[in-house]
């Protein structure tokens, strides 16, 4: 029996109006409301979230924010607090897309500031690691994931990791088509378990959910799914069309 509870987030990345947002979310809440063994949670952007939330609020769908910044409050034009986000109704946050490290240069200290500061405000942080088509090819995919989940990580005591998930998002599998295989996955998050359970112990690393994200759709979820280490997928591309979404969701049923 797996321990773990399945989560299939949706992240929206830089797409939908708030209009378009609220009916996808709105959509979302009907074709998913009989859904009790998975969690579920979308991710739109900032500008969408409070208005998502009062769609979501009485629904079991969760409302995640795409970033955060570390800081309180203050001079920092277009940043968005851990506060706001908790304002806006956001239960969770992605931090440390490969998109944000890739295009507004994200490092594994900021993700580990973003990651302390998430805590810090009682967010379930989905920290997303993940290796480049090169670094796979170079045979280095352990090493580069190994040092983004320690420095990403580092300096927080075990206690406040309770809600940590952690996302393995293969960054040349990203909105490519090209999936991993559910093998290729299971190595990867067998060995970032192992990881975890070297650093934190068993009882952590046999709780901590691990997601896979990367071109996941109706018809590979499940054999995802099956695999003992995969606990769930974050989804892009697939998680823009509600009925699309929810069959992910509805990996089982
Ligand atoms: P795609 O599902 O579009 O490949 O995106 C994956 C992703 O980046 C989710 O965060």
């Amino acid at each position: 029996m797996d321990q773990r509870r399945p989560l299939i987030a949706g992240n929206w990345k830089m797409y939908k109006t708030c209009g378009e947002a609220v009916e996808t979310a709105q959509a979302l809440k009907q074709l998913v409301s009989d859904v009790t063994a998975v969690d579920v949670m979308i991710a739109p952007a900032f500008t969408a979230l409070s208005q998502v939330a009062e769609v979501t609020s009485d629904s079991n769908i969760q409302l995640g924010a795409q970033n955060l910044f570390w800081q309180e409050e203050g001079a920092y034009t277009g940043e968005v607090s851990p506060s706001m986000i908790v304002s806006a109704g956001c239960q969770q946050v992605i931090i440390g897309h490969s998109e944000r490290r890739q295009y507004f240069n994200e490092t594994d200290q900021t993700v580990n500031q973003r990651i302390a500061a998430a805590i810090k405000h009682d967010l379930v942080p989905v920290f997303c690691v993940g290796e480049t088509e090169a670094e796979r090819e170079s045979n280095i995919t352990f090493s580069v994931l190994d040092k983004q989940i320690t420095t990403g990580l580092q300096d927080i005591a075990l206690e406040d990791l309770a809600t940590l998930v952690i996302a393995y998002e293969p960054v040349w599998a990203i909105g490519t088509g090209k999936t991993a295989t559910s093998e290729q996955a299971q190595e990867v998050h067998q060995f970032i378990r192992s990881q975890l359970k070297e650093a934190y112990g068993a009882d952590f690393s046999e709780a901590v959910r691990i997601l896979y994200g990367g071109s996941v759709k109706p018809a590979n979820i499940a054999e995802l799914m099956a695999m003992e280490d995969v606990d769930g997928a974050l989804v892009g591309g697939a998680s823009l069309d509600a009925e699309t979404f929810s069959q992910i969701v509805r990996y089982e049923i």
